[in-house]
């Protein structure tokens, strides 16, 4: 089995969930808590011992990089100020993996930016995390899924049992289960009608996928609004190499999501050791005033 060494993070969509706030700042930059969520992306990535990252940018994300690359002016600054804790807290950001960027040149969906890293990638396995999904856990998502893949062949999703009146907003498998948290995907329904879905087990942004995905991306028909869908190429897929699901250890947020961002901020707010004990008694007040 080779070593998953790459991840791609694709990070090139509109955001017209979070408008007005993503009308010029890309959604994966805004902050939770202090952090971009995209940081969180990044740092997941690093300490599961992924070498490599490509980024898919599109519109305005130019900011998305800078973020990532060394900024002379602002470490010369800190460096005369003599702050040398928040110095080293900049420089750490641009040292934390291998960068390389490219660009969709139009919002074509989610298979479509995959698409996009086809060249970077070559011939080997490598792992997706979406740039606004956010994963709260002690063992990093990426590396519980890396730590699985190495027993199997095919691609890997990460899956998560959703409320039943949630399931229209996912991709949702039926499944065979096979050992503990893992099962084996027997079909895929993206969005299903609600009432229809095969189970309430919902695709989650972390996949480990074969190389063989580009090419059946490539084949892919676009869906009615003129984007490739993941799901579709996994579909096919799944006719060719096993495909599974596991179910991850940890807590999810859609940090693209209004109400999602929100959730976020408050649950990683008041796990921060400065913000955490305040931002508990505030909360304790507000709900008195309820
Ligand atoms: P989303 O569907 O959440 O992104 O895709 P979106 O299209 O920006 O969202 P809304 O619905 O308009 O608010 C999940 C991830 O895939 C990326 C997005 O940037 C996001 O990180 N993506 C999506 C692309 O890179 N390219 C695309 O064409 C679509």
């Amino acid at each position: 089995m080779m070593k998953v060494r790459k991840a791609v993070i694709p990070a090139a969509g509109f955001g017209t969930r979070f408008l007005p706030a993503t009308k010029v700042v890309p959604k994966e930059l805004l902050p939770v808590v202090d952090k971009p969520t995209i940081q969180y992306i990044m740092e997941e990535v690093a300490s599961s011992g992924i070498e490599e990252v490509i980024l898919i940018t599109g519109r305005e994300k130019g900011s998305i990089e800078d973020h990532f690359d060394t900024s002379t002016e602002l470490e010369e600054h800190l460096r005369k100020k003599k702050r040398m804790d928040l110095l080293r807290m900049v420089q750490r950001i641009s040292e934390m993996v291998t960068l390389v960027s490219v660009r969709q040149k139009e919002p074509l969906g989610l298979g479509h930016a995959i698409l996009c890293a086809k060249k970077v990638v070559g011939q080997e396995p490598f792992a997706v995390l979406l740039g606004d999904d956010l994963i709260d856990a002690e063992r990093p998502c990426i590396r519980q899924m890396i730590d699985i893949y190495q027993k199997m062949d095919g691609a890997l999703l990460a899956i998560q049992k959703v409320p039943k009146t949630e399931t229209h907003l996912y991709g949702i498998i039926r499944g065979r289960r096979v050992s503990d948290r893992v099962y084996r995907v027997e079909e895929m329904v993206e969005k299903p009608k609600q009432g229809t879905a095969p189970s309430n087990l919902a695709i989650i942004g972390r996949y480990i996928l074969p190389p063989q995905i580009f090419g059946i991306l490539e084949k892919v028909s676009p869906d009615p609004r003129g984007e490739i869908q993941l799901t579709d190429g996994l579909r096919e897929l799944s006719q060719r190499l096993p495909v599974f699901g596991y179910e991850f250890i940890g807590d999810r947020y859609d940090a693209g999501d209004k109400l999602g961002y929100l959730q976020a901020n408050i649950s990683l707010g008041l796990k921060h050791p400065e913000l955490g004990p305040k931002l508990k008694r505030y909360l304790k007040e507000l709900s008195g005033k309820s």
